[in-house]
């Protein structure tokens, strides 16, 4: 038994009030939402670039992405034996963004998670299925802004909301100054100085305030499920006690065997301590959080030449950017973890085994 209660999200309710979440280019895709899922939690496909492990994706991007969408989905789905849920993590800032959520949508995506951008149409893609919708929002303005822009544009509000903070792995909400503040340029949040530090804590509270409180006007129930840097039983503890209804973990799921990652890219996490960990800025626009190698090495000296474009990103010039970040996301997902990008959170330092899914759901349970 777990002391954990249900995430209810309407008529959509997991077990355990646990969310993989959606990690892109291949890391998360249906063997490892299926395992989550099948375990009593909510597993996540992500969308980015989804298509890269299919003979047709060089030929027709946009074509085999989607219909990569639509099999991850599938499978996730036999895998999970109708437990638990599936849903697809969907980056704003993808040219075929819109495609994506439709075709997830349409192919029965109990969830569709948006991010790495405000995803301010995100409603109106969804109508007529009945997939449950959640922007990911980094502080009170952002989620004020979606609210606020999805009452008036579509008369409703998100089903559920997820929170990321400064310790995240992949792209960030925040600026690099903010990052500073918050003490995580490197791996840690706790130094000795901690005292001076601003607490993430605050804005969470923020924010699940607001969501209550707009909540509260339409007489609905919005759960709130914190992400970035949550390790264990305790850390989901600490999220329900802040008000949240649920927790986002992504680094932990990496290191299990039901990861669609490679080995070697499971290994880049054992091997990572805290001091590896390194923020980067990312052609989408945002700062990233990887695990240093001999890529971000040679970053930090100069540019990486971009032979061929993918046109994955809705706002990139190729011509202007240090690097694909596409192409460096399928290097690393693919096993080339020296050259390609191993994005991580800022926890994952402390990772010391692979387990299987089933093992880490319990452990995270706290059964
Ligand atoms: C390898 C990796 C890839 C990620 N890719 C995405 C992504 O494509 N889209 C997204 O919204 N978040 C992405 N994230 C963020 C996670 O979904 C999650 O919210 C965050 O990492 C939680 O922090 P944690 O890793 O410390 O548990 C990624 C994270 C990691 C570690």
């Amino acid at each position: 038994m777990s002391d954990l209660r249900p995430l209810v999200i309407g008529e959509k309710i997991a077990e355990l009030p646990i969310i993989q979440g959606g990690m892109g280019v291949g890391v998360s895709l249906g063997r490892l939402a299926g395992a989550v899922a099948k375990e009593g939690g909510v597993g996540i496909i992500s969308t980015a670039q989804i298509g890269f492990y299919r003979d047709d994706f060089l030929g027709d991007v946009k074509g085999s992405n989607l219909r990569a969408i639509k099999e991850q989905i599938e499978l996730a789905k036999n895998i999970s034996g109708g437990k638990g849920l599936v849903g697809v993590n969907v980056m704003v800032a993808l040219d075929d963004y819109k495609d994506h959520v439709r075709t997830a949508a349409e192919s029965g995506a109990d969830v569709v998670i948006c991010g790495a951008g405000l995803p301010l149409d995100l409603p109106g893609l969804v109508a007529g299925t009945d997939a449950k919708i959640a922007p990911i929002v980094s502080s009170v303005r952002a989620a004020r802004i979606i609210f606020k822009k999805w009452k008036t544009g579509y008369d409703r509000l998100p089903d559920f909301v997820v929170i990321e903070g400064p310790k995240a792995g992949g792209h960030l909400g925040f600026k690099l100054e903010e990052l500073e503040e918050y003490c995580c340029m490197t791996g840690t949040c706790s130094t000795a100085e901690e005292a001076e530090i601003r607490n993430y804590d605050d804005e969470i509270k923020a924010i699940i305030e607001f969501v209550n409180e707009s909540a509260a006007e339409t007489g609905t129930n919005i759960p709130v499920v914190v992400a970035g840097g949550i390790f264990d039983h305790e850390d989901i503890c600490h999220a329900m006690e802040l008000g949240a209804s649920g927790v986002q973990i992504a680094s932990r799921f990496v290191a299990t065997h039901e990861c669609d990652a490679s080995e070697a890219y499971k290994q880049a996490y054992l091997s990572a301590k805290e001091e590896d960990l390194r923020i980067i800025k990312s052609p989408v626009g945002m700062p990233g959080r990887a695990i240093n190698n001999a890529f971000l090495e040679g970053l930090a000296e100069g540019s990486y030449k971009v032979t061929r474009c993918l046109k994955c990103l809705a706002k990139c010039n190729p011509a202007q950017i240090p690097y694909c970040i596409t192409e460096r996301l399928i290097m690393a997902v693919k096993g080339d973890v020296d050259n390609g990008l191993v994005f991580s959170g800022a926890n994952s330092g402390r990772i010391e085994k692979i387990v299987s899914v089933h093992e880490l759901m319990a452990e995270l349970a706290g059964r």
